[in-house]
């Protein structure tokens, strides 16, 4: 093993901060020389900031200020940043999360540069290639050293992509671990106090592109929205992206419906843990009421997290489904299949996940006994 090694995390947007805390707070309990990179590919203070703070991430060793962009610009800038940054540091590994374009960028620097990389998230899979998240999962795990699944699909997902399984280890959910350890803070009543909520609601969280993009697309959304709020007062915290083109069709203030900026992590999930209902289209709040068993609508046609599905509370809807199915979930509360969280979502992944990159980093390679042992 090299003398302390660094290990330097590349984080760029809101679900990044969330599932790398763990991995951080796990490495430092080993002794662990490690970095931060922020890209700034989000950057509003309710965006990034409140995540550090909430979150106890600690402060970056650079932040690379590349904010917003096409597709391309915005990668391009990612790119050039992040070979500064890792020629300059030299780490032994760097680690990403998720499927933003931040983690697409770093793993393409580090695969040209020779840097050993490991991919936090790995395996989970829409199999829909028009999401830009699709492409960057892909993409990470085809060139990823080590990869930590979340959850077991995830595994055959891999084994069908070729990726050789001892590269792969099975470790729990640490987007799961940052909800644990916020669980005593989670309180609903001020933030509804704040909010002015009173008795049953819904939280909303819309951002994916293909709800919020196209005019059309978030017209029949909002409409769908507006069919909830006839049912139950709506909270809407609303992320930058759409914003106006959710405004203009019709997502404004009005009796059952508020619009929000976006929340800090601690007041988000203590408004969803006293909500009735959440509807969404993200990938985290999917996860995280699955945990808090509340009851959530997706408004997307797939979701690279089934398992929320199967052993959660997470449903697959339609825009023109969204108020009947708002109406079933309100009556029923919430129903899950199996009566089980997903295996390993026990708030002791950031640990698990930090005892490999120690044996990595050791040069042992885990025996699949000592992967098993680690579960
Ligand atoms: C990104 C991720 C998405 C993830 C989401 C989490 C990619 C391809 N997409 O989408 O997978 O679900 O983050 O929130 O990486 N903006 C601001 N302030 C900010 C950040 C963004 O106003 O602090 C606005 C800008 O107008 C920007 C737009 O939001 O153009 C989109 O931001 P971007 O980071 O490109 O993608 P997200 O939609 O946030
Ligand atoms: N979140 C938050 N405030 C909000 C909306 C979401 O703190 O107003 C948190 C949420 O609890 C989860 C993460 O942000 O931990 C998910 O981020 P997002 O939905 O933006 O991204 P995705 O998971 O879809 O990639």
């Amino acid at each position: 093993m090299r003398d302390n090694p660094l290990v330097l995390h590349v984080l760029g947007a809101r679900p990044n901060f969330v599932k790398a805390a763990p991995v951080v707070g796990g490495l430092a309990e080993l002794g662990i020389r490690q970095g931060i990179i922020h890209t700034g590919q989000h950057y509003d203070a309710l965006m990034s900031d409140v995540f550090f703070a909430d979150l106890g991430l600690p402060e970056p060793i650079a932040n690379l200020g590349v904010g917003s962009g096409t597709h391309a610009r915005q990668t391009a800038a990612l790119l050039t940043g992040l070979e500064d940054v890792v020629l300059e540091h030299r780490p032994a590994l760097v680690v990403v999360y998720g499927d933003v374009n931040s983690t697409l960028a770093a793993i393409l620097v580090c695969a040209k540069l020779h840097v050993p990389t490991a991919h936090v998230e790995a395996g989970l899979r829409s199999f829909d290639r028009q999401m830009p998240e699709e492409v960057n999962r892909v993409v990470t795990d085809a060139l990823s050293d080590l990869l930590f699944a979340t959850s077991p699909e995830a595994l055959s997902h891999l084994a069908h992509e070729g990726v050789d399984p001892a590269k792969v280890h099975l470790v729990g959910n640490p987007m799961i671990d940052s909800l644990f350890a916020a669980l005593p803070k989670l309180d609903p009543a001020p933030v509804q106090e704040r909010l002015g909520i009173d008795g049953r609601y819904a939280v909303a969280t819309l951002h994916r592109p293909a709800n919020v993009d196209d005019p059309e697309a978030a017209r029949e959304l909002v409409d769908a929205v507006l069919g909830v709020a006839e049912q139950v007062p709506v909270v809407v915290p609303l992320h930058p992206r759409g914003r106006q083109r959710l405004a203009d069709a019709g997502l404004v203030d009005r009796p059952h419906l508020k619009i929000v900026d976006p929340l800090g992590y601690v007041d988000f999930l203590s408004l969803v843990r006293g909500a009735a209902l959440v509807v969404t289209d993200s990938g985290g709040v999917q996860e995280e009421t699955t945990m808090l068993g509340v009851p959530c609508l997706t408004v997307r046609p797939n979701t690279e997290r089934p398992i929320t599905v199967t052993h959660g509370t997470n449903r697959l809807v339609t825009p023109a489904s969204l108020p009947a199915a708002a109406s079933k979930a309100l009556a029923d509360g919430a129903a899950t299949p199996s009566g089980e969280l997903p295996p390993l979502w026990d708030g002791a992944a950031g640990p698990r996940i930090a005892r490999v990159i120690e044996a990595w980093l050791r040069g042992d390679s885990l025996s699949p006994a000592a992967k098993g042992a680690l579960r």
